[in-house]
């Protein structure tokens, strides 16, 4: 079982930006919580990071017939980009949303997921744990 972890614009910056909403954790240990969490489940991952929708897109669109199945936090891209939506329902590989804050108990227009919609299921508000939530359910029901 192989998963692409896609994470987007701003989340190279975790450990920095707001901690007091994303924790103090910097990327490289998300990076390497992933990779340890993956080793436990027996799944093999390629994780990648970008500030740019349109590499984003470019990713998903390259995940076809390369992985099983796609983790993604596409970050303000959630609330915004109707381009990853529609990259996503164009491979149709199992999908599912993470985001390390509870976006339903922010700003009103965090609760609206346009990547959500392509997704099977999302995990919001478990930190990095929700990364491993995710990678769980694409191993084991997806
Ligand atoms: C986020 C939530 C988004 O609203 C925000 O733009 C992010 C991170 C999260 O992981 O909680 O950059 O996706």
């Amino acid at each position: 079982m192989k998963l692409l972890i896609l994470n987007g614009p701003n989340l190279n910056l975790l450990g920095v930006r707001e901690p007091e909403i994303y924790g103090r954790k910097t990327y490289a240990d998300l990076e390497n919580y992933i990779r340890a969490e993956a080793l436990r489940l027996g799944c093999e991952v390629e994780i990648r990071q970008s500030n740019h929708e349109g590499e984003l897109v470019d990713w998903i669109q390259q995940a076809l017939g390369r992985v099983d199945g796609i983790v993604i936090n596409p970050a303000a891209y959630t609330h915004t980009s109707v381009a990853i939506l529609d990259a996503l329902k164009a491979v149709s590989l199992p999908a599912v949303e993470v985001h390390l804050s509870d976006v339903d108990e922010r700003e009103p227009f965090r609760r609206i997921s346009y990547a959500g919609l392509a997704c099977r299921k999302t995990f919001k508000s478990f930190g990095f744990e929700g990364y491993r939530m995710a990678m769980d359910f694409l191993c084991s029901d997806a």
